[in-house]
């Protein structure tokens, strides 16, 4: 078996799978394998071989390193989190006096994490949860993500959600046999339509995936804006699946604070959320997340999450338990860095002729390259990591529906993550400064 790190990764070229046109192909999507459907939501299906590619982040990350580009590509920090969290974990794997040993937790997860992720979400949004029955503990948001669209998406119905989004909600939804639909968030603002979601809503719809602060575009959902799509769901008798991954990394300058989907009135009836250590504490690689939500649905999802992983290491969920508990200033300092880095990202792709947005949380901004090239966002990747020596994520990637539409907005759009080290930011601005002007006039 082959192990791959960011390190020793290969795979094709960022935009193998995103730039040729699909082959005929002798069966019709609608009768292959669950695998290709699987990689078609996804956007990892290469039609002319039939196989699978990496995701769009391993093949920017495999790109960055064959160029030896700046990675501002794949939304991991390049910098380890607490460093007495990493000291718990390395204790309770080492010591089983010192943490919960190291055989099979509680498939739902180690009691400790499950008081603490209650505890936490009493403290800060006095939001009420049954630890034993109301949190249950994942490896990573992505199978709690997995087990909720899996458990309330059945097969046949649609599957709303703002694109673009996070690309395993097309995996899954393929996976679930529903069909996802996606609703445009649309610069320079990137808020949420609330009625064009409502008009997309059909009977056959199923469930709403929502995501905020939003990955990639850093939008924060406003209460009003959540507060509708709640009221959606009650009326369409739908329920709600809220990826708040990015929660505690809200900048001082967004319009307003995070609300979590748990804190409007009446969305514990249709709604669960998910959350995750990884991004939270800068450990992405921990995996370590929980699905949170009313008795009912929360043991909904567990019905499918009990069969995907079953549990996940318990020195990591005892070491994310403590860092709940009391962070000792992690997030604000984690949150500081990462707004100047924001900061310094904008500038340097402003000045660069690009338009970002202005991120109001999270790791990334996206930049609209209209005004300085008519490419769109592949090519443009491409030419990025290739002759300027800097990776980024085509928007396009991140999208289902709006990939089919070459005109659309969306296929203008490039992610750049600021989670990295702020010489990095600045040595990645300096390459754009430097060899951006030629490599576009080469493009032209
Ligand atoms: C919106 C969103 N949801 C979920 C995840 C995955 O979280 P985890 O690493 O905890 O599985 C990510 C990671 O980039 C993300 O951006």
């Amino acid at each position: 078996m082959v192990v791959m790190s960011p390190s020793h990764s290969t795979g094709p070229h960022p935009d193998d799978a995103v730039t040729r046109p699909p082959s005929p192909s002798r069966v019709p999507l609608e009768h292959r394998e669950l695998w290709t459907k699987a990689a078609v939501g996804a956007n990892t299906y290469d039609f002319d071989s039939g196989r699978v590619t990496p995701t769009i982040y391993e093949r920017t990350t495999a790109a960055a390193l064959r160029h030896d580009a700046l990675n501002l590509g794949q939304g991991f920090t390049d910098h380890e989190g607490p460093q007495w969290m990493l000291e718990t974990a390395a204790a309770a794997i080492t010591d089983p006096r010192r943490g919960p040993g190291n055989q099979y937790p509680p498939g739902p997860g180690l009691p400790v994490l499950r008081e603490a992720v209650a505890e936490d979400q009493r403290r800060r949004w006095d939001i009420d949860l049954d630890p034993a029955s109301e949190v249950l503990v994942t490896t990573g948001a992505t199978e709690g993500i997995t087990a909720a669209i899996l458990a309330f998406a059945a097969p046949g119905t649609q599957v709303l959600t703002f694109e673009p989004h996070y690309d395993s909600y097309g995996a899954v939804t393929a996976i679930a046999g529903a069909e996802l639909v996606g609703v445009p968030l649309r610069g320079p603002d990137f808020r949420p339509d609330v009625d064009a979601l409502e008009a997309a809503v059909t009977e056959r719809t199923s469930l709403i995936l929502l995501n905020t602060p939003h990955n990639p575009t850093g939008t924060v959902f406003s209460t009003e804006e959540l507060r509708r799509v709640v009221d959606i769901a009650q009326r369409h008798d739908l329920r709600i699946m809220c990826d708040g991954v990015y929660e505690q990394l809200v900048f001082d300058d967004a319009a307003e604070p995070h609300h979590p989907i748990l804190s409007v009135p009446g969305a514990d009836e249709v709604a669960v959320a998910i959350g995750s250590a990884g991004k939270s504490f800068s450990l992405t690689g921990w995996k370590v997340g929980w699905v949170m939500g009313r008795a009912e649905l929360v043991n909904q999802v567990l019905g499918i999450k009990q069969f995907l992983s079953f549990c996940s290491g318990p020195a990591y969920q005892w070491a994310v338990a403590a860092g709940l508990q009391d962070d000792r200033g992690f997030y604000a300092e984690n949150v500081a860095g990462l707004q100047a880095g924001r900061d310094m990202l904008h500038s340097g792709l402003e000045a660069a002729g690009l338009r970002p947005n202005r991120a109001e949380a999270g790791y990334f901004v996206v930049a609209d390259v209209r005004g300085l090239t008519d490419v769109g966002d592949v090519e443009f990747c491409r030419m990025l990591v290739e002759e300027v020596g800097v990776a980024a994520i085509p928007v396009s990637s991140l999208t289902v529906q709006h990939r089919a539409n070459p005109q659309d907005e969306l296929q203008n759009l490039v992610r750049f993550a600021f989670c990295k080290r702020h010489e990095t930011i600045e040595a990645a601005m300096d390459r754009l400064a430097e060899r951006l002007p030629a490599a576009l006039d080469r493009l032209a």
